[in-house]
C-alpha cells in the first residue's frame, strides 16, 4: 500500500514538473517573440556611448577609403600599345567593344604596400594619389597646429581630385574646428605648359596632365559630406590666383604642384603667410620630380632657411617653420 502511494506521489510530482517546464518554455518563446524586436529597437535608439578614439577611427577609415586601401577590384583599362599594328588592333577592338558598353581591361591588382606610399598605380579610382603615409603626415601636422593653437588656414597648392584637401577638412570636422578654412588651389585643367624661357629647368611634363574639373572635385567633397563654407576653391594657374588670394595666415601649406615653376610660385606667394610654428609639406622632395626639389632648395637658400627637412616616405618631406 505504502509503495503504491509513493509511486503515485512520484508520478504526480513528475507531472507537475513537466507542466511547469512546458509552461515556462511557452512563456520564454512568447517573450522572445513579443519582446525581442522591441528590445532591439529600444537598444538601437539608445545613444552610442562616447568613444575616446572615435575621431581617430573616423580619420583612419577615411584614409583607407580615399586611397582605396585594399578596396580596388584589381582590373584596370588596358593601356594603348606602342607599336602601330598593335595600336590599330587595340583601337579597332576597343571601339567595337565600346558599342556594347565594354572595354579592354587587364588584371593588375595593387598591393597594399603600394597604397601605403601612393604613386602612379595607386591613383586608379582613389581621390588622392599620395598614399597613406603622406596622409598620416597631414593628420600629424593639422592636429598639431590645432593642439598648439598655431593661427591660420590650411592650403594645398596642387589638389588633383581633392583627396588630401578632403582629408584636411575631415580633420577640422572631427575636432569641431570652425575657425579655419581649407583652401583648394588648382587650375582644375591640369599642369600648365612649362614656361621654358623663365624656368629653363628640366621639364618632364608638357602641360595639361592630371586635369580634373572643379565640378568633379567639389562633387568628391560632397560625396564625403564635407563640402561647406569651410572649403574655398582658388581656380586658375598659381601665377594668377595666388598673388591675390584672400588668405591672411596659414598654419599648414602643402606644396604639390610638381613643376619647378609651380613650386617656386607656391613658395613665393604662400610661404610668407605661414605662421611661425606652422608646417610646410612637400609632396615631391625625394621622389622622381627633381625640379620640384630644386625649387624648394633654391627658395630655402635664397631666404636663408636652414631648418632641417624631415622625410615622410620615398617622396614626401616637411618642416616646421621657425621664428
Ligand atoms: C600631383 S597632382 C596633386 C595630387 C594631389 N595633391 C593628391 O592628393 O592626389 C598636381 C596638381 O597640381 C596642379 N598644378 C600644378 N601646377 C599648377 C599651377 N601652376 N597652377 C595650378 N595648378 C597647378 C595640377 O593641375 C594637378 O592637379
Amino acid at each position: 500500500m505504502l509503495r503504491k502511494s509513493a509511486v503515485i506521489c512520484v508520478a504526480a510530482l513528475a507531472l507537475i514538473g513537466l507542466v511547469s517546464l512546458v509552461s515556462a518554455s511557452v512563456l520564454v518563446v512568447m517573450s522572445l517573440h513579443t519582446a525581442g524586436p522591441t528590445k532591439t529597437v529600444h537598444n538601437a535608439l539608445k545613444p552610442i556611448p562616447p568613444q575616446p578614439d572615435a575621431e581617430d577611427r573616423y580619420l583612419e577609415l577615411l584614409k583607407r577609403v580615399l586611397t582605396r586601401y585594399g578596396l580596388e577590384n584589381g582590373y584596370a583599362p588596358l593601356q594603348e600599345p606602342q607599336s602601330a599594328l598593335k595600336k590599330w588592333a587595340y583601337s579597332t577592338f576597343n571601339r567595337a567593344l565600346a558599342t556594347r558598353d565594354k572595354q579592354l581591361v587587364r588584371y593588375w591588382p595593387i598591393g597594399l604596400e603600394e597604397t601605403e606610399v601612393g604613386g602612379d598605380r595607386a591613383l586608379r579610382s582613389g581621390e588622392t594619389m599620395i598614399g597613406l603615409k603622406r596622409l598620416d603626415n597631414i593628420q600629424f601636422c593639422v592636429t598639431d597646429v590645432i593642439r598648439r593653437k598655431i593661427p591660420g588656414d590650411l592650403i594645398e597648392c596642387g589638389a588633383w581630385r581633392g583627396g588630401a584637401c578632403i582629408f584636411m577638412r575631415a580633420i577640422l570636422a572631427a575636432y569641431g574646428v570652425k575657425d579655419r578654412v581649407v583652401w583648394v588651389s588648382d587650375s582644375f585643367e591640369g599642369l600648365p605648359r612649362p614656361d621654358e624661357d623663365k624656368y629653363p629647368e628640366a621639364h618632364i611634363w608638357s602641360g595639361g596632365e592630371m586635369a580634373v574639373s572643379l565640378e568633379e572635385v567639389q562633387n568628391n567633397f560632397k560625396n564625403y559630406g564635407l563640402l561647406d563654407d569651410q572649403v574655398r576653391f582658388l581656380k586658375g594657374f598659381f601665377i594668377d590666383t595666388l598673388p591675390k588670394a584672400p588668405i591672411e595666415r596659414l598654419a599648414v601649406l602643402r606644396v604639390d604642384g610638381d613643376l619647378y615653376e609651380s613650386v617656386t610660385q607656391t613658395f613665393e606667394y604662400m610661404y610668407p603667410k605661414v605662421s611661425d610654428g606652422g608646417y610646410i609639406i612637400l609632396d615631391d622632395y625625394y621622389g622622381a620630380l627633381s625640379p620640384a626639389k630644386k625649387a624648394v632648395d633654391d627658395y630655402r637658400k635664397a631666404h636663408g632657411i636652414a631648418t632641417p627637412i624631415e622625410r615622410i616616405d620615398f617622396s614626401g618631406a616637411y618642416w616646421r617653420k621657425e621664428k
